[in-house]
């Protein structure tokens, strides 16, 4: 039985140039949602999971995401004088505690695999963890990781988190070689990142929520940064089955949103927009008026 997980990676050190040039100056985690940076909701879905221990794998040019952890006592105090208690408590909830996140550089882009690799030395050799990419936004009554921990509690082993996609679509994800399936967990035979067209074993994606046993880490070790080639996470998890550790794909409850992509983020955004009560009859009022038309001029 494993011990409570405790420890989340976020992975932000990607160059996001889906969303140039505003990500020349502003990593695509401080992209907001409304009025919520991306990477808060993925902070906050840790929290409600039980994360205590926030390590971030950051690259050049993302000083903004750092900023953003910083207390703000002056802010705090202006709106603690102005009466505007509902402001400063929303404030207040995103602070963390002194000594809960940790940083660490990756100092190329060299993959999603890679990223994780540089955090081995904050994480125990024993301790399995969790990984979260905030481009990957996931509406959930009960967030994602929570769900995933649930069942992880029963199973062991590393977990993904899953989705069904359309066959056409798998070419853009990592993909699950099903075993067998039991209610929404799936046991895993294999996995293979962005299969050819046609040679996709599933439709279950791999979506940014990772429970790894500390194997995994071995595994990325073990593989040599090749020059041109992005270190795959997936292929590290492949290695972990083939090496006969238990490795289970998890379908959550829930809509995840695609924000790593324009189309995702915009639709995140009128998700999220409307789902907020001071703005759901203005914003779709909006809306309706725009449908079918072509934007602004
Ligand atoms: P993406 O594949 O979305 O890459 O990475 P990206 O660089 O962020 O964005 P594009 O494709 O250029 O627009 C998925 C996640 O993995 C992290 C990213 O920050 C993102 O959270 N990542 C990716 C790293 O931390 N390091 C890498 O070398 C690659």
């Amino acid at each position: 039985m494993d011990r409570r997980i405790t420890k989340a990676l976020f992975p932000v050190a990607g160059l996001g140039t889906r969303f140039l040039p505003a990500t020349k100056s502003i990593p695509k985690e401080i992209m907001t949602l409304v009025d919520r940076p991306l990477v808060q909701y993925a902070i906050d879905e840790a929290r409600e999971a039980g994360i205590e221990k926030f390590i971030f794998v950051t690259s050049r040019g993302k000083g903004a995401l750092e900023d953003y952890f910083d207390h703000a006592p002056e802010l705090e105090q202006e709106l603690l004088g102005k009466g505007r208690d509902a402001l400063l408590g929303e404030l207040r909830r995103t602070n963390m505690d002194s000594g809960a996140i940790a940083y660490v550089r990756q100092h190329r882009p060299l993959g999603l695999g890679h990223a994780v690799w540089c955090a081995r030395h904050l994480i125990a050799p024993d301790e399995t963890f969790a990984v979260i990419l905030p481009d990957d936004v996931i509406a959930a009554d009960k967030p994602c990781l929570l769900q995933m921990l649930e069942v992880h509690r029963e199973t062991g082993g590393s977990m993904v988190a899953a989705m069904e996609v359309p066959p056409e679509k798998t070419p853009a994800y990592g993909v699950l070689d099903v075993r067998e399936e039991t209610g929404r967990t799936i046991s895993v035979k294999g996995m293979i990142e962005k299969p050819e067209t046609g040679k996709n074993p599933s439709n279950f994606a791999v979506i940014g929520r990772y429970i790894l046993s500390p194997r995994i880490l071995d595994h990325l070790n073990a593989a040599r940064p090749v020059a041109g080639v992005e270190m795959q996470l997936t292929n590290a998890i492949a290695t972990e089955i083939q090496r006969g550790g238990d490795v289970f794909g998890y379908r959550f409850r829930g809509q995840r949103f695609d924000c790593g992509s324009k189309a995702g983020f915009l639709q995140a955004t009128v998700a999220f927009g409307l789902s907020r009560p001071d703005l759901r009859e203005e914003f779709s009022d909006f809306l309706a008026r725009m449908v079918g038309k072509p934007g602004v001029a």
